[in-house]
């Protein structure tokens, strides 16, 4: 029985070599290399011996993975004031820190569909969790490539913060308790603009998520994930085609895409990435996000347009449909296609994207120095 099987896809796989034709969709003519192996058989070993991930064509494989140890190394003295200045609400016009957006007790997400700061925000807040690996690509459109870019714009973005960062090293002076904290990171207490966006991004890049049962599984736990988490990673990597964006151990392949549904709650388009480039073919694309702690980080997209998971993957599941008043700006992504997922598949794929959770982070809040 196995090993007609075998022999079956043996000859399935020369053909298709023969034929020319790509791997990724197969014609419904030809017989498909089947395993007879239960799923959780073949899932049970390392994760090159997985069954083959669908790639569409043009698309770079890169495979899932555990969650690596987060690399940014720096002084503890330094994230101690990263730390402060994060958690501080006078650093900006409106009483509002970057810990109330990016809250550490709501997986520092603010679990709003758009941002409220000074006033009200087009884009939904992203978690701060493994920013050290957006370098370069940061907000949703990526126009920001460093750090301190990204921190300067919160700041003085008058609906985030409104803030000054030419008098706020003075504003900083002030405040007494900052002269041993930045006396401790720099040697001396002098306070520059450039030192407090220096010390911010440095307390951002430690900010991590933990291990999830996906990771206890990809190193060898074959029991974490359920029979229909399991199930979800498998469509997640071939039917469902989610692999194709959201790979490497965080999910995302740092690319920019167009899913459509770009328009904000007030009505107006949102370019995305075009924002950054003013190339034509960027309107509408945004990076893909990251899916770790994905279930604890509703609402999605973003414009937040997307209540649930529920939701992401029905749309997906339909080749995005321009539901209500939702619309593409843009080019729609020639990697958005109708999936003919049945309901248990979709509810397989939310399964799986539960096991990307951890813990709630662990984050005592500094006390603010006077
Ligand atoms: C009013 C809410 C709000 C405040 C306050 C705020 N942010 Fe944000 N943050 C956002 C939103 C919304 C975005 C996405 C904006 C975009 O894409 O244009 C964002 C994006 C980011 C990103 C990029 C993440 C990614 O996935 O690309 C980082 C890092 C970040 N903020 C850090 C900070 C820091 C540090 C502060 C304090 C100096 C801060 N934020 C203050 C709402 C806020
Ligand atoms: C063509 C690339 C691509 C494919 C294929 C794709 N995604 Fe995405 N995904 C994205 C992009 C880009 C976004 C962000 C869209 C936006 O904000 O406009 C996104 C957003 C999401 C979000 C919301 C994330 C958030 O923080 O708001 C979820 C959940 C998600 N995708 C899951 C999936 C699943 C599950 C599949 C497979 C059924 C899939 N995606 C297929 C690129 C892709």
């Amino acid at each position: 029985m196995r090993k007609t099987t075998l022999l079956y896809g043996f000859i399935a796989a020369l053909c298709w070599n023969a034929c020319g034709k790509s791997t990724h969709e197969p014609s419904p003519k030809e017989p498909p290399v089947v395993d007879s192996r239960s799923l959780r058989e073949q899932y049970s070993s390392s994760w090159d011996q997985w069954p083959k991930a669908e790639w569409y064509d043009g698309v770079t494989a890169k495979e899932l993975a555990a969650l690596p140890d987060n690399p940014s190394v720096a002084d503890p003295a330094l994230i101690t004031l990263g730390k402060a200045l994060f958690f501080d609400n006078r650093l900006g016009n409106g009483g509002n820190s970057c810990a109330s957006c990016h809250n550490p007790e709501t997986y520092w997400h603010d679990q709003k569909k758009v941002a409220t700061g000074i006033g009200t925000h087009h884009r939904n807040t992203p978690t701060m969790e493994n920013v050290w690996y957006l370098a370069g690509n940061l907000f949703h459109d990526g126009r920001a490539t460093t750090y301190m870019d990204q921190i300067a714009e919160a700041i003085e973005s008058p609906i985030e913060m409104g803030g000054n960062l030419e008098t706020l090293p003075w504003a900083l002076q002030q405040i007494k308790g900052y002269t041993p904290l930045f006396t401790q990171a720099y040697g001396d207490a002098h306070i520059t603009k450039e030192r407090i966006l220096e010390a911010i991004a440095t307390f951002s890049k430690t900010i991590s998520s933990e291990a999830t049962p996906f990771d206890a599984f990809i190193q060898g736990q074959y029991s974490a994930l359920n029979d229909q988490q399991l199930s979800g990673l498998h469509l997640f990597r071939t039917k469902g085609k989610c692999i194709n964006c959201h790979n490497g151990p965080f999910f995302t392949d740092l690319q920019y895409h167009n899913l459509g549904y770009a328009v904000d709650w007030d009505g107006k388009l949102d370019h995305g990435r075009y924002e950054a480039t003013k190339q034509e073919t960027d309107r509408g694309k945004f990076r893909t996000p990251g899916l770790r702690n994905i279930a604890n980080t509703a609402p999605y997209w973003h414009n937040g347009e997307i209540a649930t998971l529920h939701e992401v993957i029905d749309l997906l599941n339909r080749g995005m449909p321009h539901t209500g008043r939702q619309k593409v700006n843009g080019k729609l992504s020639e990697l958005v296609r109708p999936l003919q997922l049945t309901a248990a598949e979709q509810q397989a794929i939310i399964a799986f994207l539960q096991a990307l959770s951890s813990d709630v982070p662990q984050m005592e809040k500094p006390v603010l120095p006077e």
